[in-house]
C-alpha cells in the first residue's frame, strides 16, 4: 500500500494527532498505507505539525479541530468517514498540573474517553488503541516491569490512565460485545523524526528531562536541575526506559495490524526498549550527540519520582511482532536535530 492517493486508504481516527506522539504516528500510518483522520482541539499543539507530516509523508492527514468531549462534533466526524479503528492520544499529561487541577484531568482523560467510546459504539467502530503509560505501575517492586505487575496510581494523571484502562477492560469483557482494544503502556518517549520537521514542542518550561536538556544545550535555559543523586541506581540518579518516538509510532502500527488477528478482548502491552539509563547517562549522551555542554546541578529529589523504571518488552515482541530498534545515540541525535532546526518549536 504505497499509493499517495487517499481514497483507497483505510481511515484511522487519530485523536490528539497534532501532538508529539500523534504526529509521529500519522507519518507511520501514512507510510503503511492508511489515512489518518485527526481530531484535536489544539490545546497543547499546533496545526503546523500536521503540515509537516504532509511534507514528510506526502499525504495530508484529514484534520478536524474539535474536542473529544463534544459528541455532536465527533458524530459528524464519524459520519463523514468509515473508520477501521481509533487511536486515542487526546488527553492531558502533566503530572504536577494534574494534582492542581484534578477535575480537568478527569474531564479530559476519563470523561473524554467515555464520550469517544460511546460515539464509537453508535457508529459500530469496535477497534481501539489507547495511550496508556508506565505510570500505571506506580512504584514497582522490581525492574524490569512486565504486564502482570500490580498497578497503582500516585497522582490524578496516573489515576486517570488507570481508570480508563479499567473502563476499557470492562467494556471489552461485557457479554456479546465486539470490542477489540489494545492498551499501550508507554515508557519514556523521546527523540524526533529524523527529518527534524516534527518533534516535541512543550508549552512553557518543560517538565520532562529530554526537552529540558535540549533547551539547556541550545542556550534557552541556563542549567539542568538533576532531581536527586541518592537513589539506589548506577550513579544515584533516576533510571528510565527512553524509547524513540518513531519506534513508539511503529509499535502503534503493529498493534493496529494485530487487532485483526487477536479478536474480541482487551490486552495491555509495554512499549519500551527494556534498557534503563540514568539522568547523568542521558546528559552525557546528549552532550556527545550535540557537541554542546549541558551544565547541571544536583538538586533535591522531585516528589513522586521513583528510582528505576524500565520495561520487560517481550510481550509486544511475541504478540505484536514489534521491538524497538533505535538506540540512545540515535534518540539524542534526532532530538538535537529537531531542537536545532526549531529553536522555538513550531513557532520558529
Ligand atoms: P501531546 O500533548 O503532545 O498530545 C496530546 C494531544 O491531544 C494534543 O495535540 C492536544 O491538543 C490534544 N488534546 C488534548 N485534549 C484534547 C481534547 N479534549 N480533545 C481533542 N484534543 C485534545 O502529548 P503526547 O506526548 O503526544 O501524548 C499523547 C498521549 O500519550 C497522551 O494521552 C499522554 O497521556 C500519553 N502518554 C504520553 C507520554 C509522554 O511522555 N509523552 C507517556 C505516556 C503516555
Ligand atoms: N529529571 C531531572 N530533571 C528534570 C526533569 C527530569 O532530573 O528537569 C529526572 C527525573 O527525576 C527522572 C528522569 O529525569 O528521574 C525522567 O523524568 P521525566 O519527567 O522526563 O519522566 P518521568 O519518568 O518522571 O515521567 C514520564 C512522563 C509521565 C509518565 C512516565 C511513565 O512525564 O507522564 O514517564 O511513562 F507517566
Amino acid at each position: 500500500m504505497n499509493s499517495t492517493s487517499t481514497s483507497n486508504r483505510p481511515a484511522i481516527l487519530v485523536t490528539g494527532g497534532a501532538g508529539f506522539i500523534g504526529s509521529h504516528v500519522c507519518v507511520e500510518l501514512i507510510n503503511s498505507g492508511y489515512l489518518p483522520v485527526v481530531v484535536d482541539n489544539l490545546c497543547n499543539s499546533k496545526e503546523e505539525s500536521l503540515k509537516r507530516v504532509t511534507q514528510i509523508a506526502g499525504v495530508e492527514p484529514v484534520f478536524y479541530q474539535a474536542d473529544i468531549n463534544d459528541k455532536d462534533a465527533m458524530r459528524k466526524v464519524f459520519a463523514a468517514h468509515s473508520f477501521e479503528a481509533v487511536m486515542h492520544f487526546a488527553g492531558l499529561k502533566a503530572v504536577g498540573e494534574s494534582s492542581q487541577l484534578p477535575m480537568k484531568y478527569y474531564r479530559y482523560n476519563v470523561a473524554g474517553t467515555l464520550s469517544l467510546t460511546e460515539v464509537m459504539e453508535e457508529f459500530k467502530v469496535w477497534k481501539l488503541i489507547f495511550s496508556s503509560s508506565a505510570t500505571v505501575y506506580g512504584d514497582p517492586v522490581s525492574v524490569p516491569i512486565d504486564e502482570t505487575f500490580v498497578t497503582s496510581a500516585t497522582n490524578p494523571y496516573g489515576r486517570s490512565k488507570l481508570i480508563v484502562e479499567e473502563i476499557l477492560r470492562d467494556i471489552a469483557n461485557a457479554p456479546n460485545n465486539q470490542w477489540n482494544i489494545s492498551l499501550l503502556r508507554y515508557f519514556n518517549p523521546v527523540g524526533a523524526h529524523e527529518s527534524g520537521l516534527i518533534g516535541e514542542d512543550p508549552a512553557g518550561i518543560p517538565n520532562n528531562l529530554l526537552p529540558y536538556v535540549a533547551q539547556v544545550a541550545i542556550g534557552k535555559l541556563q542549567q539542568l536541575a538533576v532531581f536527586g543523586n541518592d537513589y539506589n541506581t548506577v550513579d544515584g540518579t533516576g533510571v528510565r526506559d527512553y524509547i524513540h518516538v518513531v519506534d513508539l509510532a511503529l509499535g502503534h502500527v503493529a498493534a493496529l495490524q494485530s487487532l485483526d488477528k487477536s479478536g474480541v478482548g482487551c490486552r495491555a502491552y509495554n512499549l519500551g526498549t527494556g534498557s534503563g539509563y540514568s539522568v547523568l547517562q542521558m546528559v552525557s549522551a546528549f552532550e556527545a550527540a550535540s557537541g554542546r555542554k549541558v551544565p547541571y546541578k544536583i538538586s533535591p529529589r522531585r516528589p513522586g519520582d521513583i528510582a528505576s523504571c524500565y520495561a520487560d518488552a517481550d510481550l509486544a515482541k511475541s504478540e505484536l511482532g514489534w521491538e524497538a530498534k533505535f538506540g540512545l545515540e540515535r534518540m539524542m541525535q534526532d532530538a538535537w536535530r529537531w531542537q536545532e532546526k526549531n529553536p522555538n518549536g513550531y513557532d520558529s
